[in-house]
């Protein structure tokens, strides 16, 4: 397995969730959430307008079956004023490659790379859907791409900042290696509930001993939504009960 590689090697990742007050970013049926408010998409379009790139699972695309472009003329001025390209780059994580070209998605006016396996590769090879597919290496213990030498090569390519938009299985397997920075999550007032139902971190969980650590860094209100900002507090096993 590659070492983790230096923070100023790799993207600065930062995660963008909303949660219902239970803690679920999703129905048990995997739907699309959109229990967010107006507020909530405003702040996650300014969150996407701060970043090089985004990237989402498969899984999210599947129940989205499209992504967020900026459209707030304010924030594409910003971008142009920065001289970046008016949209970031918009990731799919899909190791099997099964992905829906139907979907709206592929007809958005933003650019679409995908990460996926020799395999999982082979449809998207040439095909109008992605200006790019990125080849990467699964971890034979976990199943998950080998994001410690997947990162620095989207830093390469021109990644400073990127946004982790879910779902919970990517975000973990991000968390699991020790590669998120920060942390938005909207908490929103509602419960769904449900043992299915995913929440922000997937995965096989940590031991309460090598659970990650926050820092707090902003609380904001707006109307009956919490956003609630935090650093991951590193070395992680400094977690002291
Ligand atoms: N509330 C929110 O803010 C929010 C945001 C996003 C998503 N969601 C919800 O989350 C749910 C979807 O989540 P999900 O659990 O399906 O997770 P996901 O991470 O979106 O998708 C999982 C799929 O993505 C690929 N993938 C993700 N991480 C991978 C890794 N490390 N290595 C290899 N492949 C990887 C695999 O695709 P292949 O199967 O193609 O190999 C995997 O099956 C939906 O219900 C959606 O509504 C909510």
């Amino acid at each position: 397995m590659s070492v983790n590689p230096d923070v100023k090697s790799r993207p600065k990742t930062t995660v963008i969730l909303a949660m219902t007050a239970d803690g679920k970013i999703a129905d048990s049926q995997k739907t699309s959430a959109r229990f967010g408010s107006d507020a909530d998409k405003a702040h996650l379009e300014a969150q996407i307008a701060l970043v090089d790139g985004v990237i989402f699972g498969a899984g999210t695309l599947r129940a989205y079956g499209s992504s967020l472009p900026i459209t707030n003329p304010n924030l594409l001025q910003q971008r142009q004023e920065c001289i970046k390209p008016l949209q970031p780059i918009h990731i799919v994580v899909s190791a099997s490659g099964n992905l829906n070209y139907q979907d709206r998605f592929f007809q958005q006016p933003i650019p679409r790379w995908l990460l996926s396996t020799e395999q999982g590769a082979i449809p998207w090879r040439d095909h109008q859907g992605f200006v790019k597919v990125i080849i990467g290496e699964l971890l034979s213990s976990s199943n998950s791409f080998d994001w410690r030498a997947i990162l620095p090569r989207f830093k390469q390519l021109g990644i400073d900042k990127l946004a982790v938009l879910g779902g919970g299985e990517l975000v973990a397997s991000l968390f699991s290696l020790d590669l998120i920075d920060e942390l938005w999550l909207t908490v929103c007032p509602i419960i769904l509930g449900g043992k299915n139902a995913p929440t922000p971190v997937e995965g096989m969980g940590f031991r309460q001993s090598q659970g990650r650590k926050l820092k707090l860094l902003e609380v904001k209100q707006i109307a009956q939504e919490i956003f609630l900002h935090y650093q991951i507090v590193r070395p992680f096993n400094s977690f002291k009960l």
